[in-house]
């Protein structure tokens, strides 16, 4: 039952203190989950919130919020990467914060037809829209070249070609139609070493990203947050792996560099930095934090602050 599944929110104090949060400012969710941050954000001020995702069930817990909170709350079924477009069919031009908190739910994760889960054994969907290809469908039609570079690009996984080609290897033998069984092959495939994680983690990982397009989500909506910022405004993202940590860091890196760049390179055009980077280095969750909720053990936040200058990728119009 989706309304049995908790989800402890990760950083959460660290969050809303990055917000800065004032009284009548609208701020943007971008991944609402089940409403840790905006319940959160909601009662620390008397503030709206915006509150965006792209799974269907997340609605479940908007609905509950929204007794609670009332015209302060709005949900918006959708992906963040449109989160501009999003804002504007509430009217909603300009904000005081967005903050992205990435990967997967707790209900996502943990009810066992959903498929993302390599410790269950269920449907092999992965889909958190619910929309496009599922796993399974994926699984038996991707070739085994392209296969192995997706496991390798998005799971960081050395092992991606021995992986692949058993995949291939079975499919052709039985379907692959579960969770159980892809975590199975993936394990048999990988030599037997101590591992801190579990074997099948990092494939498991890249094709949930593959075939929710989250690179591309993650670039889009980072550029459509940077656009809707007020000056002042704060930029929040935590995240969960080195690979969007680093989209996360270069980009605030794009935005911070415009003016610094220039002064080695004179003949670029000398651009104010449309953010302030707030967060040299990530912030961690504590020792205490991971040991009550070991979800939390691989996040990093990152925080920056728009400045008065134009947007980097061109105001809306
Ligand atoms: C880690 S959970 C967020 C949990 C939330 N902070 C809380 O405290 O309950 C991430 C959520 O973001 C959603 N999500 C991931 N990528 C998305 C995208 N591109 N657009 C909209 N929602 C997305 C997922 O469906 C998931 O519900």
């Amino acid at each position: 039952m989706i309304n049995e599944v908790e989800h402890i929110p990760v950083l959460l104090e660290e969050v809303i203190n990055a917000l800065s949060l004032t009284k009548d400012e609208v701020y943007v969710d971008a991944t609402f989950g089940l409403g840790g941050y905006t319940k959160a954000i909601l009662s620390k001020q008397n503030c709206k919130v915006v509150a965006i995702d792209r799974d269907p069930q997340a609605k479940v817990y908007a609905d509950n919020l929204k007794r609670t909170f009332k015209d302060r709350f709005y949900f918006k079924s959708g992906k963040f990467s449109e989160l501009d477009k999003l804002l504007n069919e509430l009217k909603i031009y300009k904000v005081g914060g967005v903050v992205f908190d990435l990967g997967v739910s707790s209900p996502q994760l943990d009810l066992k037809d959903r498929g993302f889960s390599f410790k269950l054994d269920g449907t092999l969907d992965m889909r958190m829209s619910l929309k496009g290809p599922t796993a399974e469908e994926f699984l038996d039609e991707v070739q085994e070249a392209t296969l192995a570079d997706i496991i390798y690009e998005l799971g960081e996984e050395v092992f991606s070609k021995r992986i692949a080609k058993k995949i291939v290897y079975q499919r052709s033998i039985k379907k692959i139609k579960t969770t159980g069984q892809l975590a199975k092959i993936v394990r048999d495939a990988i030599p037997k070493k101590k591992s801190k994680i579990d074997l099948a983690t990092k494939t498991f990982q890249a094709i949930r990203m593959y075939l929710n397009d989250e690179i591309k989500e993650l670039e889009k909506g980072l550029i459509a947050a940077e656009k809707v910022l007020r000056p002042e405004g704060r930029l929040v993202v935590v995240s969960f792996h080195s690979i969007e940590d680093r989209i996360v860091k270069n980009f605030f890196q794009k935005c911070f560099q415009t003016k610094s760049l220039s002064r080695y390179l004179p003949e670029l055009p000398k651009k104010n930095p449309s953010l302030e980077i707030l967060t040299r280095k990530p912030i961690l969750p504590s020792a205490k934090e991971i040991n009550f909720n070991k979800r939390s053990r691989s996040a990093k936040l990152r925080i920056a602050k728009r400045t008065h200058s134009s947007s980097t990728f061109g105001e809306i119009v």
